[in-house]
């Protein structure tokens, strides 16, 4: 073979491996970003939780800025499973994909569960901000049953 044949070949192949290797370094950033908003979600949520209970004083202040993060936050999950990004340090099952309308639909009833308790802090009616944190948890748990590795 030609020194330049073997030399293009050289560099065909370091681009490919470099190639892989931003795809990976790509999924692994997107793995690392929907467990940040997943941590996030449960900080904000335990905290509101925690005045619904009154196990901390309530500040109808507080609970509004942690549903406001609750709202943006509930709507940045599904960006954060792309196709593709089953592989890797992460619980996500593949039925994700398989099954997107379901995942869909439990983002969605996430996002509506929010909205009311951004609604309820804001009136700062605690009995029925607790009734709907339990409506919330119901929300997480179904999706993680169906949808995360335990
Ligand atoms: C629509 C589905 C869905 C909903 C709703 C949902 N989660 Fe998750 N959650 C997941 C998936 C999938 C993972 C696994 C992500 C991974 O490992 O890549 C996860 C992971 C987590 C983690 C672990 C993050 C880490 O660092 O590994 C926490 C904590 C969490 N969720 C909390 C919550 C809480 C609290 C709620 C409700 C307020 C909630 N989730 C609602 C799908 C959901």
């Amino acid at each position: 073979m030609q020194c330049g044949k073997i030399l293009a070949l050289g560099l065909a192949m370091v681009l490919m491996t470099c190639g892989m290797a931003a795809q990976a370094s790509r999924a692994e950033d997107t793995i690392r970003y929907r467990k940040a908003v997943m941590v996030m979600i449960k900080w904000n949520y335990e905290q509101l939780s925690q005045q619904a209970k009154g196990s901390t004083p309530f500040s109808r202040e507080e609970a509004q800025r942690q549903a406001s993060w609750l709202d943006a936050l509930s709507k940045s999950v599904l960006e954060g499973f792309p196709v593709g990004s089953h592989d890797g340090d992460t619980k996500a099952l593949p039925a994700i994909w398989s099954q997107w309308p379901q995942f869909k639909t439990l983002t969605q009833r996430m996002q509506s569960d929010v909205t009311k308790l951004q609604e309820l802090a804001q009136k700062g009616d605690v009995i029925a901000l607790k009734a709907a944190l339990n409506e919330l948890t119901r929300t997480c748990k179904a999706c993680h049953d169906d949808f995360k590795k335990s």
